[in-house]
């Protein structure tokens, strides 16, 4: 079967689908997969952790470049450890949830993670099979050279709706109103920081998945991957 070759993109706002649109496109390719918005909520995990304020860019980068992140690209089970324990399910909860943006509106904080993520990537291309990689800047800032950079849209509404439904059947309390409150003041502080802010690279390709299913964006994926030869 046809395996990737190089580096898939994949950027946006949350509730797109892009964490598992990501996931399928990579297993389906032989990829590996990084998702690093898990690695923002790790160390954001770290900094509560410490009993440190979000807002105070001091102490948070003190935090974070003494945290140890270890994380696992597989598509099937991605991983993320911190300090040796696996926060995978802890990284999801409100708390870091709320936390995240300010952390990761750090310039420090990004270049340590984005270095981080540009060796995961390098150890993920000396292996058969691509990556895939998701998050908010790969195309502008992490991978700027990506075979293929996607950058996925939808309503602020549809995203709450399925960030709705992916916390209720993980587990966790589902509030519609609170998650489109909380989607939209993401999406300000995310598109509205000085560093890497969340952009479309002018590269990118535009997916509208406000009315689509995961199986019609991986088509759409599919296709895009095959017409630039991203097959081998
Ligand atoms: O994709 P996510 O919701 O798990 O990402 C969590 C936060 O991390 C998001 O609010 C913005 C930040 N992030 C970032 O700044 N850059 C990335 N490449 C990925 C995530």
């Amino acid at each position: 079967f046809a395996r990737l070759r190089g580096v898939v993109a994949l950027d946006g706002p949350s509730g797109t689908g892009k964490s598992t649109v990501s996931r399928k496109l990579a297993s389906a390719l032989g990829a590996t997969y990084l998702d690093t918005g898990a690695m923002y909520r790790a160390v954001t995990l770290a900094v509560l952790r410490a009993d440190v304020e979000p807002s105070d860019p001091a102490e948070v980068v003190r935090v974070v470049r003494a945290a140890r992140l270890t994380v696992g690209t597989n598509p099937e089970h991605p991983t993320v450890f911190l300090e040796g324990t696996d926060v995978g399910r802890e990284i999801r909860g409100p708390e870091v949830t709320s936390a995240v943006s300010a952390v990761s509106a750090v310039a420090e904080v990004r270049e340590q993670l984005v270095a981080q993520q540009r060796e995961l990537i390098d150890e993920a291309l000396v292996a058969p099979g691509g990556i895939v990689v998701e998050g908010r800047d790969i195309g502008t800032v992490v991978v700027p050279d990506a075979g293929l950079k996607v950058y996925l849209t939808a309503s602020a509404h549809a995203r709450a709706q399925r960030r709705t439904a992916q916390d209720v059947s993980e587990g966790r309390a589902g509030d519609l109103d609170r998650t489109h409150a909380d989607v939209r003041r993401r999406d300000a502080l995310d598109s509205g920081r000085k560093v890497a802010p969340l952009r479309r690279a002018e590269d990118a390709l535009e997916l509208d998945t406000t009315d689509l299913g995961v199986v019609e964006v991986l088509e759409q994926l599919h296709k895009h991957v095959e017409s630039r030869g991203l097959l081998v």
